[in-house]
């Protein structure tokens, strides 16, 4: 067994499943139930918070034929019609050549497909079109999921995920119109990283997404799992961790999904039988370091009045930011702070449930805490 193959319990970058998926048991369960009903569902979260991988993760638990589109690095229309048409062609799950076969039976232009196979023989697809069959073309590929889904008599699930990206395309019209027709044969999972873009999309009337979805909220990972998880986790390599250190690093992640891997992963790294609490601290710090560029960036990218908004949240902790001493404190009239606490909301930095304001990154917030 080479290096690289050694196992580890716990991880962080990519989606996870298996023994690195911790709980998500009822978002899972929901889910299920409501694909199997053929409901389109909207699931929005942070970055890094676990959709992706609570979607595959649950899809894997069905039978349904799944088409997975990624909208994050496409950038024009043409673009999307060739990812969507190769993710379709992919999802298919048959040799290329049937791939093939059945498009040209069902699609209504004379399609011009190219295959190419990569070094594991895996196929890519490719729709060769001219721009000025562009507008025509997409009609079609939209139609393909439904159109599989009626030759072969069975439901498609197709996943739209870093949704929000599709403002920038301009197609949200065509695929609203397309989405609302496919309703008993093809289910949409729509999911982003950006409420605000999302909530836009979705719960505006004016928007062509409006009341089109069911919203699955997902929360973070609650600690109790979270215990379990991790206290496996070392012991299952001979290594033992006290409830006292799981209950620092939860302090810290907030129960947040990757980072409450990331440090446990480095705490594993770093502990050979047994993890003593200052050993929490410096992963914590080590983690800091090593995201201190994403954050900087992240403060560059704020007005003067958002910066001094968010030290008012944090000495707040987020409560009753609109005393007349705090504001004070910080220099603020009611309107300006509202109009700096509104503008967080816009770039998803913090968000309000119950009434109090929290940041959406928590070690963004220890980050600054500690600035
Ligand atoms: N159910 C889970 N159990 C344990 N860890 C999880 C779980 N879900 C997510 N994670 C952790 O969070 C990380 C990010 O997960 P994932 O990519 O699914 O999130 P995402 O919300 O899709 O992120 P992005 O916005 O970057 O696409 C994973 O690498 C893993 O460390
Ligand atoms: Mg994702």
């Amino acid at each position: 067994m080479g290096y690289s193959m050694i196992k580890r319990p716990f991880h962080y970058g990519g989606t996870v499943d298996n023994v690195h998926f911790c709980n998500r048991v009822k978002e899972t369960k929901e889910l299920i139930t409501d694909i199997d009903t053929g409901l389109n569902i909207l699931l929005y979260a942070p970055r890094r918070f676990g959709k992706t991988s609570l979607v595959l993760h649950t899809l894997k638990q069905t039978k349904h034929q799944t088409i997975f589109l990624d909208f994050m690095s496409i950038v024009d229309t043409d673009e999307f019609i060739n990812e969507y048409f190769n993710a379709i062609s992919k999802s298919l799950n048959t040799t290329a050549d049937k791939v093939v076969d059945f498009f040209k039976k069902v699609l209504g232009i004379r399609p011009n497909i190219s295959v190419d196979f990569d070094t594991n023989g895996s196929p890519s697809f490719k729709l060769n079109f001219s721009s000025n069959e562009s507008k025509i073309v997409l009609k079609e590929v939209l139609e393909l999921p439904y159109l599989y889904a009626k030759h072969h008599n069975e439901r498609v699930v197709v996943v739209f995920d870093e949704f929000q990206e599709v403002v920038n395309l301009g197609i949200e019209d065509k695929l609203r119109s397309v989405v609302q027709h496919h309703e008993d044969l093809v289910s949409y999972i729509f999911l982003g990283s950006k409420k605000s873009i999302m909530q836009n999309l979705f719960f505006d009337k004016s928007k062509p997404f409006y009341k089109s979805v069911k919203h699955i909220p997902i929360d973070k990972i609650e600690d109790d799992e979270w215990r379990e998880y991790i206290k496996n986790g070392f012991e299952t390599y001979h290594k033992n961790i006290s409830d006292e250190c799981i209950g620092d690093i939860l302090c810290v992640s907030k129960g947040f999904p990757y980072y409450t891997q990331q440090i446990a992963n480095e705490l594993f790294n770093t502990t050979i039988d047994t993890v003593e609490p200052e050993m929490v601290q410096s992963a914590i710090d080590s983690l800091l370091e090593k995201e201190e560029d994403l954050f900087l960036n992240e403060w560059n990218h704020l007005s003067q009045y958002q910066k001094k908004a968010l030290k008012l949240l944090i000495y707040a902790k987020g409560e009753n930011i609109y005393t007349k001493e705090t504001m004070a404190t910080f220099n603020f009239t009611s309107s300006s702070l509202k109009k700096a606490v509104e503008g967080l909301l816009n770039k998803d930095v913090i968000d309000l449930k119950s009434g109090k304001y929290y940041f959406q990154d928590p070690l963004f917030e220890l980050f600054l805490e500690r600035f």
